[in-house]
């Protein structure tokens, strides 16, 4: 099928080459020009593990291309995924102009039937205000559909979870699109759910909001794991092999970031709030995540008593491993605190520096990016992890131990066994765990 994609972020992205390489035919845009330029080149402007090589693969069969031209991906597809960014406005509600401005060009541009997917996450009732936005503005007869498909992808395994999904939420309204959106994910028939479009935007909300919750869950029986004898890890243990409960995301540490989580938990809070539902289940979610910052400088300030002065070393800027995202980002607030005691910081992570190097741009000796971990570490009074990359899981403690110049670690991961990181000589402070 003729598919174009507007938005090629991290979703629409790998949206785009994956559905290339389900064998459609795929031409995608963006208002970001520069980003556009550097695809028809071949340079993927994100780092995603796979995803290169998909793109190589798809690129080569002449499935893909790059348009700057918005009109003209319209105009010449059926099908139209919508993959614009969706940020947090300030009361938490998420901004919807981007999803505006392209209902309005579909409007415009509306020379024959299109089926208008919304990709994005978007808040429960969105497809009435693109239908409703359409309706305005268009010139011609053309009759169009909206469906919602909402990503389930996880950043850093974005490609694997698009070949291999777990659920393929369809929200439609009517046969034809139905029988669209199956023809579009025929290699996966058995995964698909059909659902009524409020039905599919709720799914996407209410899955991360959950996902959210289960993380701020295990983070607050981390707490009461300090103030006990009871270890964290053992905890989540024993109630993730309970399989109604799982052992997914009950890994505590210094909370959740990213792109979506933090954003879309206050967006459901807002959309229940303005339909009159008590949201406080969320609210409390989210404040839990939020004060995970302030209990993990509080462990930095245990440690280094003044920090003012001391050189400290952070491992992992981005929000998690395998990827180069910094969006809420725990470093962001761990950074700018650090800065704000006149700490010397000294940065490492294997991908996400040029990104964070935008935010905080070096400034020697009080922030200074380096080319390794170990280099990174060298005279630090502390090391700081923050994201469980595999380069920090394996990295070698002799070496480390004796490189800095105190051997105590602030693991905000829970990525060293206690006992044993202790036996190695280093003075180690974690979550939930003693
Ligand atoms: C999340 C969802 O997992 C995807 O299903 C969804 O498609 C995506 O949001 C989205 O809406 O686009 P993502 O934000 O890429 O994916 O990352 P996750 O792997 O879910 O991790 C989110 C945050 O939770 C990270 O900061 C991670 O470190 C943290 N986390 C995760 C924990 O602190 N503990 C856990 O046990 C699991």
């Amino acid at each position: 099928m003729k598919i174009s994609i507007i938005g090629t972020g991290y979703v629409g992205l790998v949206t785009a080459v994956g559905l290339a390489e389900l064998g459609h035919q795929i031409v995608a845009t963006d208002k970001d020009l520069t980003k556009i330029y550097k695809l028809q080149a071949g340079i993927i402007p994100i780092y995603e593990p796979g995803l290169e090589e998909l793109f190589k693969k798809v690129r080569a069969k002449g499935l893909i291309s790059f348009i700057p031209d918005l009109a003209t991906a319209i105009q010449e597809s059926e099908v139209i995924f919508v993959c614009v960014g969706t940020p947090p406005l300030a009361d938490g509600s998420a901004d919807m102009s981007q999803i505006e401005e392209v209902a309005r060009l579909i409007a415009e541009n509306l020379n024959s039937y299109k089926l208008v997917v919304e990709k994005s996450t978007v808040p429960v009732k969105t497809s009435y205000w693109i239908k409703r936005t359409i309706n305005l503005y268009k010139k011609s007869e053309a009759s169009f559909d909206i469906a919602s498909n909402p990503e389930f992808l996880r950043e850093g395994s974005a490609v694997q979870d698009f070949l291999h999904p777990d659920r393929i939420i369809i929200g439609v309204e009517n046969e034809r699109a139905r029988e669209i959106m199956l023809k579009i994910y025929e290699r996966f028939q058995e995964k698909i759910i059909v659902t009524n479009i409020d039905t599919a935007e709720l799914i996407k909300h209410a899955s991360n909001s959950f996902l959210a919750m289960k993380i701020s869950f295990i983070n607050l029986m981390a707490n009461i794991c300090e103030k006990t004898e009871a270890d964290i890890e053992k905890v989540a243990l024993g109630m993730g092999l309970d399989p109604r409960i799982g052992r997914e995301f009950l890994k505590a540490g210094i909370g959740y970031g990213g792109s979506c989580f933090p954003k879309d938990i206050k967006a459901l809070t807002r959309i229940g709030e303005e339909l009159g539902v008590e949201m406080g289940l969320l609210k409390e979610a989210h404040k839990i995540n939020e004060d995970r910052i302030r209990l993990f400088l509080e462990k930095v300030r245990k440690a280094l008593w003044v920090i003012k002065g001391k050189r400290v070393a952070v491992l992992g800027l981005s929000f998690k491993p395998n990827t180069d995202d910094i969006r809420e980002a725990p470093s962001l607030k761990v950074i700018s605190e650090l800065r704000r005691e006149e700490a010397s910081i000294h940065l490492y992570d294997p991908k996400a520096m040029d990104n964070m190097k935008r935010i905080f741009p070096e400034d020697p000796p009080n922030l200074v990016y380096h080319s390794n971990l170990y280099e990174a570490i060298k005279g630090a009074n502390a090391l700081l992890i923050l994201t469980e990359w595999d380069e920090f899981c394996q990295m070698d403690l002799d070496r480390v131990k004796n490189l800095m110049a105190n051997p105590i670690i602030i693991d905000g991961r829970n990525i060293f066994e206690p006992e044993e990181i202790r036996k190695k000589g280093f003075e180690y402070y974690c979550f939930g765990r003693h």
